[in-house]
């Protein structure tokens, strides 16, 4: 925090399990697959390569699920904090839940349904990029044949399996400047994004939001306040208790 008229900085690390009380499925449900599919086959290059019309469907799939389901309180809570925090939201989820509650600085650390990008494009940010649902691509559909100006086909903006993370530096730098943290939904398997909560700065305190404590294990010495609980529970109370401790 730079100067005391500036809101305090609350930066929050959220993964698939606050969107799971949407209905959309966390990545380690248990059956070692994602909504049915084996991710080698549908979210790596490899499978790109082999099967792009299979791996367009599958994210065709999941960009229609999205219309089919709401944010959720724990989302809701979040973007309420706006009012008191300066809250910037560091998400791997692919989902477009934080903007629809309401949040207006979420970094896509592992990219975005709604958004695609020419093949032949490193996966940096860009303005040009092509919006799922405006007006050069209608949508909710991507197929092949749907190509840029310069007929390069557009692939979905999503990080695979085994792909750099090309957002991790931006990341990091809003960690960085956490003055609260805190950790929601993700089981802190997946790196680099899981090395992020070590760029917290020293006295910056670390709230951790999951109702299975066995799967975020090994962290906790840098967390301060464990909430077991699912999101829309335990992000409302610790929003609750944070904002009333601001005043
Ligand atoms: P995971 O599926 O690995 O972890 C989901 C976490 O959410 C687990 O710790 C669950 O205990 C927790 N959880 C389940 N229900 C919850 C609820 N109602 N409220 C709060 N937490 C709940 O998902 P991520 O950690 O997001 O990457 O996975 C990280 C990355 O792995 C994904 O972004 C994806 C995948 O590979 C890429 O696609 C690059």
């Amino acid at each position: 925090m730079s100067d005391s008229n500036e809101k305090p900085v609350l930066v929050v690390l959220s993964g698939a399990g606050i969107s799971r009380e949407s209905g959309l499925k966390t990545f380690r449900d248990g059956d070692g697959l994602w909504e049915g599919h084996d991710v080698m086959q549908v979210a790596t290059p490899e499978a790109w390569r082999a099967d792009p019309e299979l791996v367009l469907e599958f994210y065709n799939q999941r960009r229609r699920q999205l219309d089919e389901v709401e944010p959720n309180a724990a989302h809701r809570a979040l973007a309420a904090l706006e009012e008191v925090f300066d809250v910037r939201i560091v998400t791997q989820n692919v989902d477009d839940l934080h903007e629809r509650a309401g949040s207006t600085q979420v970094l896509h650390l592992h990219g975005e349904l709604r958004v695609v990008r020419p093949e032949d494009d490193p996966g940096l940010v860009s303005d040009e990029w092509i919006k799922v649902g405006g007006p050069e691509l209608p949508g909710p559909d991507v197929v092949l044949g749907d190509t840029d100006e310069r007929g390069v086909q557009l692939r979905p903006h999503v990080v695979w399996f085994g792909e750099a993370v090309p957002m991790i530096e931006a990341a990091a730098e809003t960690v960085a400047q956490a003055d609260v943290l805190l950790v929601v939904g993700t089981s802190m398997q997946v790196y680099p994004a899981a090395g992020l909560i070590h760029y917290a700065p020293a006295d910056c305190r670390v709230a951790m939001v999951n109702p299975d404590p066995e799967s975020v294990r090994g962290f906790e010495s840098v967390v301060h306040d464990f909430i077991v609980a699912p999101a829309s529970e335990g992000v409302v109370q610790w929003a609750d208790r944070l904002q009333q401790e601001r005043g």
